[in-house]
């Protein structure tokens, strides 16, 4: 029996799955004995020159042509955004068809009302291609995983960002120059901002941490903050102090709830997080029997989200993915533990502001962090040259971000500051 499939969306990723459902049919047909037909695709712009290995006759500028047809049974959404995409996805739902999506946006705000419209249609939703890109890691927290107790996950799940400052670092390429590049090779996504802002890797911190915490997260409680406001200068002072930057999502657990957050870090250049680099993804889960896994991959671009959603066709027509679907309300509804705000988080911190070279500078600067009780692990000034006002870099002990954003606010408001400090958490994942 074939099942026939539906694409909503024909972009980087949408065209990338149509071309190996036409070309590698045979292939998947051999492996998972389902025959899969690409029906047809939704689009929105007729006038685009598109991938010449995918027959004219099946594009459609109609979604009706793929919801209204009753011969297909699972639908892509590849759009991305809210809007279409939300109201085309309820109506697969809940016309009883089985929905693949690699839309982190949509499931991180609306992924509760989508599930239960799926739940009550008998239908499913897949979304492996939402976090990671290539990575199984959907996967292995609902199923690798199942025997443990997650305590924390910390990942680099965003490839545009990763590939960003791994080339400001290695190659000295300008931020903007770094994007472009990205951009062209289709790890972007449509609005790049949501990329460089932290947005695409909260959207994906949700997902992966009401899976491994089982419970609903409320997105607008994740503490975000991007790679957009990155200096270079802060990540030379962070490699002559052993650390590379990375933009890491993390969720963990601890006595009195939950904390999520979104920011750039500073990893010790020997961790693996620290090797992973370009469009690469990396996601370190903690469980209480597993201890550290590192799932790591390609986290964006076509091919390797392609090879993650016809994963989720093949599970959906081979009927195993509405199985699994079926027991997801077990796994995220097992908790109701409460978001810890940014403020009471521990970490270190690294703080760099730009100081007039005169006496008395340091003794305020370290008086304002003694005050609040922030004990410094070292810290660097080199010698002036033109400029009256040189770069001095404080490495704290282990503080709490409330107390941290105080101090450096305080600083900033000191004569003889210029600017405002520069502040990145040091995060030391555990080994
Ligand atoms: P994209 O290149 O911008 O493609 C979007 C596609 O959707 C285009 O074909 C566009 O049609 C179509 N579309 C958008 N709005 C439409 C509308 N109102 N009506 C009809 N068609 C519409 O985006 P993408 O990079 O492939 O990403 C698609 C989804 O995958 C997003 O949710 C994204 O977050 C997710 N994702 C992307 C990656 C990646 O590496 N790019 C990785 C993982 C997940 P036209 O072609 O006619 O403009
Ligand atoms: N824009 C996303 C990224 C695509 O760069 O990681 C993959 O989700």
């Amino acid at each position: 029996m074939t099942t026939h499939i539906g694409l909503l969306g024909c972009g980087t990723v949408g065209a990338t799955v149509a071309e190996m459902l036409l070309t590698e049919k045979a292939m998947l047909a051999k492996r998972s004995g389902q025959s899969l037909a690409l029906k047809r695709i939704l689009i929105r712009d007729t006038t685009k020159i598109r991938n010449n290995k995918i027959p004219a006759n099946l594009f459609t500028t109609h979604p009706d042509d793929i919801l209204n047809d009753p011969d297909i049974q699972i639908v892509v959404e590849v759009m991305g955004g809210v809007e279409p995409a939300k109201t085309l996805s309820l109506r697969a739902v809940k016309s009883g068809k089985l929905l693949v999506t690699a839309n982190k946006h949509l499931l991180a705000l609306h992924g509760v009302e989508i599930f239960r419209a799926a739940a009550k249609a008998n239908s499913c939703v897949c979304f492996e291609a939402s976090c990671g890109g290539a990575i199984p890691i959907v996967l292995a927290l609902t199923r690798g995983l199942i025997a443990n107790e997650i305590d924390q996950v910390v990942g680099i799940v965003n490839g545009t960002c990763n590939y960003i400052l791994s080339e400001m670092s290695s190659t000295g390429k300008s931020y903007s120059t770094a994007l472009a590049e990205a951009q062209a090779a289709g790890f972007a996504e449509p609005d790049p901002t949501l990329d460089v802002t932290g947005g695409d890797s909260a959207h994906k911190l949700a997902i992966l941490a009401s899976l491994a915490f089982g419970t609903n997260v409320p997105f607008d409680r994740i503490y975000v903050s991007g790679i957009n406001t990155i200096d270079d200068m802060d990540l030379r002072f962070g490699r002559e102090l052993g650390y590379v930057c990375k933009l890491l999502a993390i969720a963990e657990k601890h006595s009195h709830g939950i904390s999520l957050r979104v920011h750039p870090a500073f990893v010790p250049q020997k961790h693996l997080l620290a090797n992973v680099n370009g469009s690469f993804n990396a996601i370190a889960v903690v469980g209480h029997a597993s201890g550290q896994t590192i799932h790591y991959g390609r986290g964006a671009g076509g091919k390797p989200t392609a090879s993650a959603i016809i994963a989720d066709i093949v599970e959906a027509a081979m009927g195993t993915a509405p199985l699994l679907f079926k027991q997801l309300p077990l796994l995220t509804r097992r908790s109701t533990a409460g978001v810890i705000p940014i403020q009471d988080v521990s970490s270190r911190h690294y703080l760099r502001m730009m100081v007039h070279d005169k006496p008395g500078m340091l003794h305020q600067i370290t008086g304002i962090l003694g005050k609040l009780g922030i004990s410094l692990a070292a810290m660097v000034q080199h010698e002036a040259h033109e400029d009256q006002f040189v770069p001095l870099v404080i490495m704290t002990h282990e503080a709490p971000d409330g107390k941290v954003t105080q101090a450096a606010a305080k600083i900033d408001r000191l004569k003889g500051i210029r600017g405002q400090t520069r502040h990145i958490r040091v995060i030391d994942p555990a080994p």
